[in-house]
């Protein structure tokens, strides 16, 4: 799962530190440039190495209880009275790596040593929806400037926030001001739910933003075919607003059962960051609405869904749900409810 942005941690020593289901990682970069994961625990008796959620460590990763000391690699590199124990493989005491890619300027982390590669698991999910990984390349998120970072914090499970992401059935009566500018999506079809490849387009002469005017030049890469507007979700926790002149990145982190913390990043071309007149706000301004509208109606879903007589059902227009549902009956190693099969509801 994606863990968060990495332009932060450009540097040796640059740290972040990332919860993970019961897991605490801490995320940090090497001499060597590397960005590496692992587990914040001592591998003494188990102390919490980091505390603080980022920041900068010097050359070396200091145990607060007894001393010991690890390299930024990991590397058990020295323990108060080694010389008492003439035995010990320092070698076998580094910290406990765990897997960690960069990808689209971002750190995505996977708990099993044993799993498929992180491309092999994404890729097919951004073919399906682009139609191309090509044209994901064209946006070129890695190279992007955040403009904004903007946290919600939620009173749903995170499947809740991943469902209202894959669906478009509630835009019209949920976000007036969004239709404004993309009237397609009053129909409940939106770019989830179309064929590979398809986006949805703007109102006539009109850009994401609150304002509907605000209209920026085409990030670079991007060509004049790369004029509508796409959204693809990464399970399981990211979810991709590819517009032509930003991009804007959700990533969900499960707190609990009925937690979630959503960070959403405003991506632009550097060059527009710090131009007065490229008013970001107003772009901003438009998805930060957005997803308050959609944090409202995903906090009344989890006061819903925790009755004992809920029993939801979905409609045409929320087909694309029935992939994730999918997915996550298939990571618990259940089979998908009959109500949820192909072709019902
Ligand atoms: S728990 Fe870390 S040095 Fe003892
Ligand atoms: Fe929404």
């Amino acid at each position: 799962m994606c863990v968060g942005r990495t332009d932060s941690l450009d540097s040796p020593g640059k740290f972040q530190v990332s919860q993970v289901g019961r897991e605490n990682l801490l995320i940090v970069r090497g001499r060597d440039l590397r960005l590496r994961a692992f587990h914040n625990m001592c591998r003494h008796r188990g102390a919490r190495l980091c505390v603080d959620t980022s920041g900068a460590l010097g050359k070396t990763i200091r145990c607060m209880y007894h001393g010991w000391m690890y390299g930024l690699d990991g590397r058990l590199t020295s323990a108060p009275n080694m010389a008492d124990m003439p035995g010990m493989a320092k070698d076998e005491y580094g910290l406990l790596p765990v897997r960690l890619e960069e990808w689209l300027g971002y750190a995505w982390v996977n708990l099993d040593e044993l799993a498929p590669s992180l491309g092999s698991q994404v890729e097919p999910q951004v073919q399906a929806r682009l139609g191309d990984i090509a044209k994901l390349d064209r946006y070129g998120l890695d190279r992007l400037g955040c403009a904004k970072t903007i946290r919600y914090d939620v009173e749903c499970n995170w499947k809740i926030f991943v469902e209202n992401l894959m669906e478009c059935y509630h835009c019209a009566p949920l976000h007036p001001q969004l239709i404004a500018v993309i009237p397609q999506f009053a129909t409940g079809y939106g770019t989830i739910s179309s064929r590979p490849g398809v986006g949805v387009e703007f109102a006539e002469g009109a850009g994401y933003s609150l304002s509907g005017t605000v209209r920026r030049p085409r990030l670079p890469g991007l060509t004049p075919a790369d004029s509508q507007l796409h959204a693809v979700v990464i399970r399981p926790n990211v979810f991709l607003v590819l517009a032509p002149d930003h991009v804007a990145v959700y990533r969900l982190e499960p707190v609990s059962a009925g937690r979630t913390t959503v960070f959403v990043d405003s991506l632009f071309d550097p060059a527009q960051l710090h131009r007065t007149d490229a008013d970001l706000d107003n772009t901003v301004e438009l998805r930060d609405i957005t997803v308050r509208q959609d944090v409202e109606a995903c906090e009344r879903c989890q006061l819903g869904m925790r009755s004992a007589a809920y029993q939801g059902v979905l409609v045409p227009a929320e087909h694309a749900i029935v992939d994730f549902y999918r997915y996550v009956y298939g990571a618990v190693g259940e089979p998908l409810p009959d109500a949820y099969r192909e072709g019902a509801g």
